[in-house]
């Protein structure tokens, strides 16, 4: 309980992204009320439909605009009537970079009641977090074409990382590893061994040390460096490849897993499948000390606006990540609890259309719960 007023710049985007965020402000509307705490919000309308009214992705001054609030609750970006690439880049990759939010937290939590396509694994076995580096890497937009539509045509895109991005995103994920678990309650994977010598959690790199020797060369020695500040934290490598395979296979062997921006946006779809789909996986954009943004994974699903069928529980675990970073652990946690609730006792489906419930019914559910 904090009796502080939160300012929350909400970003409902396209498709069925105003349906989905529409739920997620009224559970934290009722959270609000239920541990003392205010939501102000205020609504932008930046998205594929003033992109195409007006010819502008975002106004000039959007990133100015949202330094004012304490954090950006966003639905989804993605038009079909706009070309691939424009409002992702336009957008969302421009907020990310804007507001250097240089973390993208994935947690891969496989809810009760949710099915994996994983056989015979429970929530007890997928449950862990990536985390993401958001703002460099292949991502950062170095490179070029020349020579374009000749048989001689070159294409470079660059993986740039300098240290300070590598040693402040492996410094929030050793934190991150080091929050998730207590001495008294290590993580489930932890041998008597590890215990004994003080170490309660897990953080894998995964990388690719074998090929990109440059890259993941500065990875490598930049976590090794830091582990010795982080005693109580073991760590792990493994390439990218074959955390694909494990991360199908034995999920179970993860705790927090730390990757560049390119590996994470690939693992972290394998990830959300395994607990269940673009229904039920949320994922912040964070900058520690500043303005993080918080979104459900999955896209606009153009085919299903205005319907009601969607499920808006993945931005409800948004949301639920949002309080927690703005220090309402109380209310995160139990808005948590509301969706695991949910999806323990209610929900037929966590797929569109195949929930037994609608759109707001599902939102109804969980303040219920709450
Ligand atoms: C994600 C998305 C974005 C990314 C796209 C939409 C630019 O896939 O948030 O994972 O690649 O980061
Ligand atoms: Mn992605």
């Amino acid at each position: 309980m904090s009796d502080k007023t939160y300012k929350i710049a909400v970003i409902p985007g396209d498709g069925t992204g105003p349906e989905v965020t529409d739920e997620g402000l009224k559970v934290l509307k009722a959270a609000a009320e239920k541990y003392s705490f205010g939501i102000e919000t205020e609504t932008f309308d930046w998205g594929g439909e003033r992109y195409l009214a007006t010819g502008n992705v975002l106004p000039d001054d959007a990133s100015e605009t949202l330094k004012k609030f304490d954090a950006v609750y966003l639905g989804a970006i993605g038009h079909p009537d706009v070309k691939p690439g424009i409002l992702e880049k336009g957008i969302l990759l421009k907020l990310r970079f804007d507001l250097d939010q240089y973390i993208n937290l994935r947690p891969v939590k496989l809810y009760p009641g949710v099915e994996t396509p994983l056989a015979g694994k429970t929530p007890e076995d997928i449950d862990y977090v990536v985390v993401r580096e958001n703002t460099g890497g292949i991502y950062t937009g170095i490179g070029g074409i020349t020579m374009k539509g000749t048989k001689d045509e070159v294409a470079v895109q660059s993986m740039v990382y300098n240290r300070a991005q590598v040693e402040r995103c492996l410094r929030y994920a050793f934190e991150c590893a080091g929050k998730r678990h207590t001495k008294e309650n290590p993580w489930r994977g932890m041998s008597q061994k590890d215990i004994d010598a003080g170490k309660y959690s897990q953080l894998t790199l995964c990388g690719k040390t074998n090929v990109l020797t440059y890259v993941f060369d500065l990875w490598e020695r930049t976590f090794l460096e830091l582990a010795k500040e982080y005693p109580n934290v073991k760590t792990d490598y493994c390439h990218v490849d074959a955390t694909c395979m494990w991360m199908v296979k034995n999920p179970e062997w993860f705790d927090v897993i730390v990757t560049c921006n390119i590996f994470g946006d690939i693992i972290t779809d394998l990830g959300a499948i395994t607990q269940g789909g673009m229904g039920i996986a949320a994922g912040g954009n964070i900058n520690p000390n500043g303005v993080s943004m918080f979104e459900p994974i999955g896209g606009s699903a153009p085919k299903y606006t205005g319907m009601g069928v969607i499920n808006p529980l993945a931005a409800i675990s948004s949301a639920a990540m949002m309080l927690d970073f703005l220090g309402e652990t109380e209310a995160a946690k139990a808005i948590d609890a509301s969706v695991a609730f949910v999806t323990g006792n209610k929900l037929k489906s966590m797929a569109a259309g195949k929930m037994g419930y609608s759109t707001s019914e599902v939102g109804d559910l969980a303040v219920e719960q709450l």
